[in-house]
């Protein structure tokens, strides 16, 4: 029996394991910067085979096709010829963010194994109808929220939830950047339009928000914040997509959470790039750097974890582990979903000027 046979013969997630040895014919949609990149990082994977690329941009498709010339790849420009393939069982999503939940309810339907860029969605409605396409397949769903996949942030993130800090009360988070992502480059054509990348918030910052969220182990209930387009005005040229912003979450469980990105923090300027604190009524935790600084004086700063930070692309592996075992991920479909609601909440209080409650989203998701 090939694993073709086996797959179709089988009925659960379990059952529709991979037979063992066989190379798992993957396909990607959208060859950009992050699909060329992950399409470079699964030819070093053993067990795969690169069968099929698509790209609306002939280029793109070509820099693919030349790159896994190993395994001979077809090229597409319509992404459902390419979903029709029969060999073709994993299937990457990497197109701009307004096309992630078509594409990822159409490869599910097509029995694919899909791994689809972050964000799952950027409307809340689509969100909510991809999570009942996602909950009726049988084939494995991982969303390119990687963060979870690193063992230092794995480690630190599960002392805070055991109570190294105490109570958790308070997350502060940030990402700064000192300039603005290129106006001309290749993703230019949507990345600045907010309908097209769901707003920076969606586009950027889920990676983020989905940490706090982890941290807290919960969705937020509440958001609120303002933000908008401070410096780069109309660069590029009908720029809807903010450039700062800051936001306030509070969860059921009475959790505050503070949150701001910018473009525009200055390189020589301390206090710029991404972090996470988590403040608990015994101290508080550096959770990137795995440091625990209790409140008491005199007592020295903890280390939570040795592991490595991030580096390589170590969900991808798992991705395939997964097809192999019929496991389920960890970067799964409920918490990716969680991720882009949060952010949508967040930006849609920034949007509308006021409090806007997580009942208002009209999707029904918790975390675990
Ligand atoms: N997980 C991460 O850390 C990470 C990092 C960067 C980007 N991303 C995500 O990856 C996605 C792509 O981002 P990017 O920076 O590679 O953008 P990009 O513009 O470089 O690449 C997107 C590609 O999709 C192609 N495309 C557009 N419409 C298509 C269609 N209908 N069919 C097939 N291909 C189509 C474009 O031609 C382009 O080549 C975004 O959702 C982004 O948020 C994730």
């Amino acid at each position: 029996m090939n694993r073709r046979e086996f797959l179709a013969g089988s009925m659960s997630l379990a059952a529709a394991a991979a037979a063992p040895g066989d190379p798992i014919g993957t396909g990607i949609i959208g060859t950009g910067n992050r699909g060329g990149h992950l399409w470079r990082s699964l030819l070093k994977l053993d067990g795969v085979k690169l069968l099929a690329a698509c790209d609306i941009k002939p280029d793109r498709l070509d820099q693919a096709l030349s790159a896994a010339s190993r395994d001979n790849p077809m090229g597409y420009a319509d992404y459902r010829k390419l979903l029709e393939r029969n060999d073709v069982d994993a299937v990457f999503i990497a197109s701009p963010c307004d096309l992630h939940v078509e594409m990822a309810i159409a490869a599910l339907q097509a029995g694919k194994h899909v791994y689809c860029e972050k964000p799952l969605g950027i409307t809340a409605e689509s969100i909510g109808r991809l999570l009942k396409v996602a909950a009726d397949s049988k084939t494995v769903f991982q969303v390119g929220q990687q963060m979870r996949y690193s063992p230092q942030l794995q480690e630190t993130v599960a002392k805070v939830r055991d109570g190294v800090a105490g109570k958790l009360m308070m997350v502060k988070a940030q990402r700064h950047a000192g300039n603005d992502l290129s106006h001309s480059g290749p993703s230019a054509d949507w990345f600045f339009d907010a309908r097209r990348s769901g707003d920076v918030i969606v586009e950027m910052a889920v990676h983020n928000l989905d940490v706090c969220n982890w941290i807290v182990g919960a969705r937020p209930d509440q958001a609120a914040g303002f933000g908008g387009v401070n410096l780069w005005v109309n660069q590029p040229p009908g720029r809807t997509s903010m450039d700062g912003y800051t936001l306030s979450y509070e969860y059921a469980n009475g959790v505050k959470m503070s949150f701001t990105q910018v473009f525009f923090h200055p390189g020589g300027m301390p206090g710029g790039g991404q972090y996470f604190y988590a403040y608990g009524t015994k101290g508080a935790v550096d959770v990137s750097n795995a440091r625990f600084y209790p409140l008491e004086r005199g007592k020295e700063a903890q280390v939570l974890s040795t592991a490595s930070g991030r580096g390589g692309e170590p969900q991808l592996a798992a991705f395939y582990e997964c097809i192999r075992t019929g496991t389920k991920p960890l970067a799964d479909v409920k918490i990716a979903a969680v991720a882009a609601l949060t952010a949508i909440l967040g930006r849609e209080a920034i949007y509308q000027k006021r409090v806007m409650t997580w009942r208002e989203l009209g999707v029904e998701v918790e975390l675990g």
